[in-house]
């Protein structure tokens, strides 16, 4: 049977971008929120193809057909699933239990029959936006069920998967009651990544011991040395492709920004040491963390308040969960007493917005801070430390970076801090804002190296060359 359609097509939650009706009733379309998106872009810079995911809204799809050439088939959700399907399983059950618990998980069976109905909606839509023989790349944990359901429409298809959050281990795993049913869904792939090694050896021994099926024992590799699980038709590929960013792109433009970022250090009152944190607001990145530090430091008469500035610009996210609601109290409330205890009506040694950044203003914030805080809770990768190590070619600043983030298994000349450990935080945090210039010039000058070299492109070629290689072997063998 031939088909038309599109040769490459990816499957995402979100669509690149994202509705917003203002109350006088216009439409806008803007870039969605997310490191999802800002990895995959650039990759369709160098390859044509479709991209199947929700607008953001609710109600029918309703999307533009294309965007910056990619073309785009929306996929509707009503207003009960956001709630069952988004905010519920995968934000209130799924994204805390795969992020070490950092709030309770909800396990709620109808939640999970609404991620399984709107999984196999998206399946649909891969399934007829896909060209006979296409390659599917599947993304991230809201679809999980999505490659076997796929594969079932679609026997024809190359299928991909990453995974761009942390894969939790067997203990953690198997409190899911629908254990088996998700690993079941991942299996329909040719390759299943995930950012770390440790995750796709967390993946391999739960298929092991809950679905009783055969693995490779060896170590996986960074971008080779796949892993293999055999199922009872195919041989299903593991393996590890830590996500980057597009950094010469990111480089050139941050070049662009040095004006205006003399001018955000001139409205900021020109002080001594600008910190800089740029966030989601998602209890996982440890944005409480880095303000404990901060207050902990101004305490000890460690950082004088009134020759620093932080700066944390924080991007609304999932708003209506009630853990997004709770951290975005407690970070206000800390904002305020650190403010009242140790500014001046006319200078806070804290600033605080939230809402997302244009792009180019978000760099011109990077060039201008003397010291970048990354401390998450736990993050699969986070991009925000790559993007900060991008831009500085001059070899300025300073990252700190929690050893809890994917980035750190590569960003390992960061000033890296256990989030947990508050005097480590205050240590660190420290250290970074008063070493010698030399000590930092030579940490970012390597930094900046490593995110050029291992860019967004390795990613995605790395990704979409071992998943050729597993397509073709399981056609042969089929
Ligand atoms: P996540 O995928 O969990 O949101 P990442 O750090 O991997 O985290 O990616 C976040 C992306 O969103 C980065 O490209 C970052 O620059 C962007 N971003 C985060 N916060 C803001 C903000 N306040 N304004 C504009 N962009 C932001
Ligand atoms: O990286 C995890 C992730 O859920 C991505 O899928 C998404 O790009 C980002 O976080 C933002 O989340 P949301 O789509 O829920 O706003």
């Amino acid at each position: 049977m031939s088909r038309t359609g599109a040769e490459f097509v990816v499957v995402a939650n979100r669509l690149p971008v994202d509705k917003r009706v203002h109350p006088d009733g216009t439409v806008e379309w803007k870039r969605a929120p997310g490191g999802l998106v800002t990895a995959m872009t650039p990759t369709f810079a160098t390859r044509e193809g479709a991209w199947v995911g929700w607008s953001g809204g609710a109600g029918p799809a309703d999307a533009p057909d294309t965007v910056d050439g990619i073309d785009i088939h929306a996929v509707p959700l009503s207003a009960d699933e956001i709630v069952d399907y988004y905010e519920g399983f995968a934000n209130s059950t799924l994204w805390p239990l795969y992020h070490d618990l950092l709030v309770e998980p909800v396990f709620r069976h109808d939640w999970w029959d609404t991620y399984v109905s709107v999984n196999r909606r998206f399946a649909e839509a891969a399934a007829a936006a896909a060209a006979s023989g296409a390659t599917v790349w599947v993304h991230d944990y809201q679809l999980q069920l999505v490659p076997t359901m796929l594969r079932d429409l679609r026997p024809d298809l190359r299928i991909g998967f990453f995974l761009h959050i942390p894969f939790p281990s067997y203990e953690l795993f198997t409190r899911l009651p629908w254990r088996r049913e998700l690993l079941d869904g991942l299996l329909g792939a040719d390759l299943v990544g995930f950012h770390l090694p440790g995750g796709a050896e967390n993946f391999m021994t739960l298929v092991r011991r809950v679905c009783g099926l055969e693995t490779s024992r060896d170590p996986v590799g960074v971008r080779d040395g796949l892993g293999t699980v055999r199922t009872a038709s195919r041989t299903v590929r593991v393996g590890s492709f830590p996500i980057s960013i597009n950094a010469a792109d990111v480089a050139a433009q941050a070049a662009a920004q040095t004006g205006r970022a003399a001018e955000i250090r001139a409205e900021l009152g020109d002080p001594r040491t600008i910190l800089l944190g740029v966030d989601r607001l998602d209890y996982t990145k440890g944005i409480d963390v880095r303000l404990g530090g901060l207050e902990g430091l101004f305490a000890a008469g460690r950082l004088d308040p009134a020759e620093t500035v932080f700066v944390q610009l924080a991007s609304p996210s999932r708003e209506q969960v009630d853990s997004y609601i709770a951290v975005r109290n407690r970070i206000e409330q800390t904002v305020s007493h650190i403010n009242g205890t140790y500014g001046t009506t006319t200078s806070p040694p804290v600033r605080y917005l939230l809402r997302p950044v244009p792009r180019n203003e978000l760099l011109a914030y990077f060039m201008a801070a003397d010291v970048v805080l990354v401390t998450p809770l736990r993050d699969g990768m986070n991009l925000v430390a790559k993007e900060y190590a991008a831009c500085r070619a001059d070899h300025g600043g300073a990252l700190v970076l929690s050893e809890f983030t994917g980035a750190a298994a590569e960003l390992t000349d960061a000033y890296l801090l256990n989030p947990y450990d508050e005097r480590d935080v205050m240590d660190v945090i420290e250290a970074a804002v008063t070493d010698d210039d030399d000590a930092r010039r030579s940490r970012m000058a390597a930094l900046h190296r490593q995110v050029l070299d291992f860019d967004v492109d390795l990613w995605a070629t790395s990704f979409l060359q071992s998943l050729a290689g597993a397509g073709a072997a399981n056609e042969e063998t089929a």
